[in-house]
């Protein structure tokens, strides 16, 4: 078979012509299977989502059944269907803490981000202020592929090949420990970087800034876990200068961190939020963008006639995706998993600190919040991100997924990992550092 048929994404397709790709077959709880029959535990959840395991009979029963009922009609203009309604009423529930009042469905995460940014630009629009329309992103942010939410997005790497971006998008420095932009040690940290972003605001004139956007934890950057405080210092900023602040949950939500969303779990309340990944599981696509009461009063007010939010995904409310949600939802609530990802978040947090006590030389930091871990490797001559990539190669080769992202390993195992499990992961790691 020829591979190059087959362009994947993000992938290095030279090295894939070489040696092939891993296929995947077969997956049940947190264990898949490739096709020559090797079992790997997922410590990575797929791509930070498979939050329920796989393989769940409760979710597929319940696709197919509402497949054989409606497998799809469009949601456009007076259309919609049971299930997406139902999701709706039960995101709404869920995030009432958050203050979400309304979601708008899309099918992955950049159209959920891209689903904000244009809600924002739009509402700014209506309440007679069209010149706000810029956004600050940050450094090392990761929002997704489409035009919109790469130019917010601060990986440089993912960037470059596609530029020019949109206008107006700035960037302020990320909450990163040991990685300082301002060079202070993690014990004396003074927030500088939160100012930062108000230091943004102010150059570019708080009357053209529409949005702030930020993941409560930067995954895709490396895990990059904020000060306690940093993200009710920057929700400040953008309150004091009328700044919407979307929170980016695509990976931080149901349960990753042991709540509903990373913005619970910080104490924050977003004007936006934007899902997908752990919202389905990964069972079928699905990506949603939630906002208060106080945005959707703005377009229901419009002074026009036709929609009110003049965007639209064919795909918008999916039926089967919207059935695969609530029944994740429910599997969610009923197992209680958000109390399991704490409570095993713990361990995991225990047993990376002891790796980086055992190897002071070789980890440089190590944390994990819930379910979503990192050990950054020292600094090596070889070049950023060679030894956390032949880490989690050897790793591999133990039987154990997990993402390099430079020097970092990230981790991020579905929810109902065991303590067993989460050894097995540290283990292999701690062979792959001792080099067996
Ligand atoms: C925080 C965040 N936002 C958005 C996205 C984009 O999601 P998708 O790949 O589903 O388009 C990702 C993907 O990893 C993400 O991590």
């Amino acid at each position: 078979m020829n591979v190059l048929k087959r362009w994947g994404p993000y992938t290095q397709m030279s090295k894939v012509a070489t040696a092939g790709p891993v296929v995947i077959d077969k997956a049940e709880g947190v264990y898949v299977w490739d096709e020559a029959g090797h079992r790997y535990l997922d410590a990575h959840a797929g791509l930070w989502l498979s939050n329920i395991g796989y393989g769940r009979p409760e979710i597929i029963e319940a696709v197919s059944r509402q497949a054989q009922q409606l497998s799809w009609f469009s949601s456009f203009g007076g259309f919609a269907n049971r299930p997406s309604l139902m999701l709706a009423e039960k995101l709404v529930n869920v995030l009432s803490p958050d203050g979400m009042g309304t979601v708008f469905f899309s099918n992955d995460g950049s159209e959920a981000v891209e689903t904000a940014l244009k809600i924002c630009r739009q509402y700014w629009k209506l309440r007679g202020h069209a010149e706000k329309y810029k956004f600050i992103g940050r450094h090392y942010a990761y929002h997704g592929v489409t035009l919109g939410a790469l130019s917010v997005a601060g990986i440089t790497a993912n960037r470059q090949a596609f530029e020019p971006l949109l206008t107006g998008v700035r960037h302020a420095p990320a909450p990163y420990r040991n990685h300082c932009t301002f060079h202070a040690a993690a014990s004396v940290c003074t927030l500088a970087c939160a100012r930062e972003l108000e230091r943004l605001i102010q150059l570019e004139g708080p009357h053209s800034v529409a949005a702030f956007i930020a993941e409560p934890i930067q995954a895709a950057g490396g895990v990059i876990i904020p000060p306690p405080e940093y993200l009710a210092q920057v929700r400040d900023i953008c309150r004091q200068y009328d700044v919407l602040f979307i929170a980016d949950e695509v990976v931080t939500a149901f349960g990753r961190l042991g709540e509903w969303t990373g913005s619970r779990y910080y104490g924050i309340k977003p004007d936006l939020m934007t899902f997908a990944k752990g919202i389905t599981s990964g069972y079928l696509p699905l990506g949603a963008t939630a906002v208060t009461p106080e945005i959707m009063e703005v377009f229901m007010n419009a002074p026009h006639d036709g929609p009110e939010l003049r965007h639209g995904n064919t795909y918008s409310g999916h039926p089967l995706a919207a059935t695969a949600a609530l029944a994740n939802i429910a599997v969610i609530e009923e197992e209680q998993l958000l109390a399991r990802a704490a409570k095993m978040g713990e361990y995991l947090h225990a047993r990376v600190r002891q790796l980086a006590d055992e190897f002071p030389d070789l980890v440089d930091d190590a944390d994990a919040v819930g379910l979503l871990g990192r050990v950054e490797l020292s600094a090596q001559e070889d070049g950023r991100g060679k030894a956390a990539a032949r880490i989690a190669a050897r790793m591999q080769e133990q039987g154990v997924i997990v993402r390099p992202v430079e020097d970092v390993i990230t981790l991020s195992p579905p929810l109902i990992i065991s303590e067993e499990e989460i050894d097995m992961i540290l283990n292999a790691l701690r062979a792959a550092l001792l080099g067996e």
